[in-house]
Parts: structure tokens; C-alpha cells; sequence
């Protein structure tokens, strides 16, 4: 019996030498150290020996026992090591590598723009009217004759605007003032409201003009209105929109929609004097069109102008961004330069 537990050992420990996997070990055990292996079947039948053979094959398989338990276990740590440096060599990752670029979408500045002008409106008490007022392909009725445009004035010209052929008197809007008349069609005084979209012009391209461009309406109708709230509005949205009181310059004008009318100008910001590009050399850069809504206007829409007067304006978007994002030339809003586009 001794002589088979001696080769017990010597067999199963010439396994354990030659185990090369995690599962090679897990075979072993089951097969050899388990309830059912031979080892066991002599501990098992050790209660039916003679004493005296009891007190040797006893101990001599506990310790065959217990010494491949040793090795089994000596030999699976050197397996797991193995493989362990064998999966983190394959795994490594080279920190020193460039990382992989990402492009990330951006919001485009005449939305950002939009929307600031937006917002500062709001806490002057405008509400954005619905889009559905204030659409981009529009009928000469709201883009001109509403606003009183004579019949015979130039900015009817194919030359200034764009006609289409999808309807005799239907254009790409010139100017987003079609948003006055459909907001005051669309509600009774008070009216304060704004409207941005955009508008198109045939105009030749060049650093200062572009076919198409964005502007923002804004109208204001109740009972009293003068053109001292017009100034006073005005001048409180150019100081909270450049942060500070620029110069502002209020300009005798003429729209064939407000009486009396005004351009309003604000300083240069980026003049290089005579040379400069942004202003032509004046110091003065025009931002909006305003003034008081022409009677006729109010009457066209059946409010009555010794009840009610109101206030109008019409903003350019894009020379408001140019101005206080020192942009020299209004084509990069259009054609999609990423290294322009990722400054914002
Ligand atoms: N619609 C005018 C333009 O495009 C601007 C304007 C709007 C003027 C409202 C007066 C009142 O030039």
C-alpha cells in the first residue's frame, strides 16, 4: 500500500510539472485529490487496516495529500502569472500616443447673436412672435403695399429684390418689417414684439454686403408711445448689448413705413481711420433702421392712429456681431470656414 501511494504521488506530481494551463490544474485536482480519486478510496478504507499499518498509511497519505496540494497550488500561481503578464503585454496601451480628434459642433455666431439680441429684448418686456408670422418667401401685399411702398419705388426694382416664379407678387422678403403687419393683423394694441429672420437682397457681394443676411424686427404699439421711448429703448439695448454706453448717433431718415424716420449709427470699433474697411473712413457704422409707424400703416390694419402709435425698428444682425466680435468682412459668416467657425 505504501508502494501504491508512492506512485500515486509520483504520478500525479509528474502531471503537476507538466500542467501548462489554469485548466490543466482544475483537471488534476478532480481527478486525483478529489472524494472519488484513489488517494481517497485508501484514506477511506484506512479504518479497515491493522493498527499498526493504520498508524503509517495514515500519515503518509495525508501528507502525499497535502504536499500536491502544494505543488498544485505553487504551480497554478507561475501559470497565473504567466498568462497575467502574457494578457498585459498584449493589452498594454502607449500613453505616449496622439489622442484621436473629436470635432465638436458649435453654435453658429449669428444664432448665438440672435439669440443674445433675443434675450435682451426680453427683459425689455418683447415677446418673439411665432415664425409662422414672419416667413422668408412672402407676398409683395406684406413686404411692400402694407408698408406703404409706392407701386413705382425702387426697392420693388428685380434689381434690389428677388422675385419668384412661384406666383406673380411673391418674394424672397427684402426686409423683415412683413413682420409688423402680420403681428398687428394677428393681435390688438399693446403690441411689443420682435422678429428675427432673414431677408434677402440682389445685391453685388462684397465685404460689406451679402445677397442674403439676418435681421430683427421690433415693434411696439399701445396708446402714447413717442419717439423718446424708441430712443430710450435703442439706447438701453446698445449699452446692455456692448456692455457699456458706446457713442450712438441718431440719423434723419426716410422709410416710406415711419414718420419721422432715423438711422442709428454706433462708433466704429475697429477703426483704422481713413482706410478702414469696416466703416469706409466715417467712424460710424449703421445698425438699424426705425421711427415712428406711419399712420397709414396703423390704418391699413384698422388701428386707429389718433388712438394708438407705435414704434418700429429693423436691426442687421450681422453688423451687430462684426461690431463686437471685430469681424472685417460678413462673407466668413456664409461660407463656412472651420477656422473661423471654431473662434466661437
Ligand atoms: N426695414 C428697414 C430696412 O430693412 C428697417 C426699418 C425697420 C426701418 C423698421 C424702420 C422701421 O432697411
Amino acid at each position: 500500500m505504501k508502494e501504491q501511494l508512492k506512485k500515486i504521488y509520483n504520478e500525479v506530481s509528474e502531471l503537476v510539472k507538466k500542467a501548462q494551463t489554469m485548466a490543466d490544474i482544475d483537471d488534476i485536482r478532480a481527478e486525483y485529490l478529489s472524494r472519488k480519486s484513489p488517494l481517497n478510496e485508501i484514506k477511506k478504507g484506512l479504518k479497515d487496516l491493522p493498527d499498526a499499518d493504520k498508524k503509517i498509511i495514515g500519515p503518509l497519505a495525508n501528507k502525499i495529500s497535502q504536499d500536491l496540494e502544494a505543488e498544485l497550488k505553487a504551480k497554478y500561481d507561475v501559470i497565473y502569472k504567466a498568462e497575467l503578464d502574457k494578457k498585459l503585454a498584449s493589452d498594454r496601451i502607449d500613453v505616449t500616443l496622439p489622442g484621436k480628434f473629436i470635432p465638436q459642433g458649435r453654435i453658429h455666431p449669428l444664432t448665438s447673436t440672435i439669440e443674445e439680441i433675443t434675450s435682451i429684448f426680453h427683459t425689455l418686456g418683447f415677446s418673439v412672435i411665432p415664425s409662422e408670422l414672419s416667413p422668408e418667401v412672402e407676398t409683395e401685399y406684406y413686404n411692400f403695399d402694407m408698408l406703404n411702398v409706392p407701386k413705382d419705388h425702387p426697392a420693388r426694382d428685380v434689381q434690389d429684390t428677388f422675385y419668384t416664379n412661384i406666383a406673380q407678387n411673391v418674394v424672397l422678403r427684402s426686409q423683415t418689417s412683413d413682420a409688423q403687419i402680420r403681428a398687428m393683423e394677428n393681435q390688438a394694441p399693446p403690441i411689443r414684439i420682435i422678429s428675427p429672420g432673414r431677408v434677402y437682397r440682389n445685391e453685388n457681394i462684397n465685404s460689406r454686403k451679402n445677397n442674403f443676411f439676418h435681421q430683427i424686427e421690433g415693434l411696439y404699439v399701445d396708446k402714447d408711445i413717442t419717439f423718446g421711448d424708441l430712443k430710450g429703448v435703442l439706447n438701453e439695448f446698445i449699452r446692455i448689448y456692448f456692455g457699456e454706453s458706446r457713442p450712438t448717433r441718431f440719423r434723419n431718415s426716410f422709410f416710406p413705413f415711419t414718420e419721422p424716420s432715423a438711422e442709428v449709427d454706433v462708433q466704429c470699433i475697429m477703426c483704422k481711420g481713413k482706410g478702414c474697411r469696416t466703416c469706409s473712413g466715417t467712424g460710424w457704422l449703421e445698425i438699424l433702421g426705425a421711427g415712428m409707424v406711419d399712420p397709414n400703416v396703423l390704418r391699413g390694419v384698422g388701428i386707429d392712429p389718433d388712438v394708438y402709435s407705435g414704434f418700429a425698428f429693423g436691426m442687421g444682425v450681422e453688423r451687430l456681431a462684426m461690431l463686437k466680435y471685430a469681424i472685417d468682412d460678413i462673407r466668413l459668416f456664409f461660407n463656412n470656414d472651420d477656422r473661423f467657425l471654431k473662434q466661437f
